[in-house]
């Protein structure tokens, strides 16, 4: 049976990285954009081309510069989609979000023991690194789901690595967040499940992955020196790979895939060394 509902990406994160590399691809594979992302004034510019590279696909893009783990920007923003929804339905069409991508990179990145406490972990840094980068997964479905946006066959994708199980001196509070991220997909796949919506959760674990991200940890270096010794492919994860398996996903025989940890870096987590 064909779906000819008209398709929407709301990606969190939207601007740089995973996430810009997925809104391209989706809106090549015909969805529409509804981007979140956080930037100055001096990454607007790339938002503006990233926006015309969707449009010149003939999709529409909403792309919104703010914080995503904000409850009223949050709210303003699905009032934003709900309009084009709901300017969509006039128009004779049936809009629904098939795939929610969580794609925040915004944790602190400091060890638990310093001497001099304002250069550690606090409970500022824990509690603003775990709302952006897990809790806000939660919130953000939650609205979705109870403002009717998701349906059948949507997905939701959040994005882990491979430092919620391991340790880096500088990763430790966001590897908790990320762990709790792994654990929010998977309640939230439970619950969806459950819930009869037909609505799938899973966590992508991207390989080491050159991005903006990347290059703000300490110990950059050596995580790239260890993924490319370590990757049985002899390179590092792109962006393009983790957009071409969300793609993937989306199609047709996956909706079985539920509350699971995919690995996306050809084979780099199973290699030790
Ligand atoms: N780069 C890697 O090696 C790697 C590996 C595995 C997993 N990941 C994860 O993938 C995700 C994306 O990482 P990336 O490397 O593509 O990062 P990136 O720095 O390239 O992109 C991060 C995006 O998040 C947005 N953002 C950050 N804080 C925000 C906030 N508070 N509100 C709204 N938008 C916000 C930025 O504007 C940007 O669009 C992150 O969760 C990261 O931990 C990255």
């Amino acid at each position: 049976m064909t779906d000819d509902r008209e398709r929407w990406a709301l990606i969190l994160g939207a601007s740089s990285g995973m996430g810009e590399a997925t809104a391209r691809t989706l809106a090549a594979a015909g969805f529409n954009i509804c981007g979140i992302h956080l930037d100055f004034r001096a990454g607007l510019a790339h938002v503006a081309e990233i926006t015309a590279a969707i449009e010149a696909e003939g999709v529409q893009a909403i792309y919104i510069n703010m914080n995503a783990a904000d409850d009223e920007k949050r709210a303003s923003a699905l009032a934003t989609l709900r309009e084009r929804f709901d300017a969509s339905r006039a128009a004779g069409r049936d809009p629904f979000v098939k795939v929610v991508m969580h794609s925040l990179a915004f944790g602190s990145l400091v060890p638990f023991l310093t001497e001099d406490p304002k250069a550690g972990a606090d409970r500022k840094k824990m509690e603003m690194t775990q709302d952006v980068m897990a809790n806000s997964l939660v919130y953000w479905v939650q609205d979705l789901w109870r403002g009717g946006f998701l349906g059948r066959g949507s997905r939701i994708f959040a994005m882990t690595s491979e430092g919620s199980s391991r340790v880096v001196p500088s990763y430790g509070v966001v590897s908790s967040a990320k762990a709790a991220l792994e654990s929010h997909t998977r309640q939230l796949a439970m619950e969806l499940a459950r819930l009869g919506t037909g609505v799938t959760a899973n966590t992508i674990r991207a390989g080491v992955t050159l991005t903006p991200a990347l290059m703000k940890i300490p110990e950059k270096d050596a995580i790239i020196e260890a993924a490319t010794r370590r990757n049985p492919t002899g390179r590092m994860t792109t962006p393009q790979d983790v957009a071409g398996t969300i793609l993937a996903l989306c199609g047709d025989g996956t909706e079985f895939i539920n509350g699971e940890v995919i690995g996306v870096d050809g084979g780099e987590f199973i290699t030790g060394s």
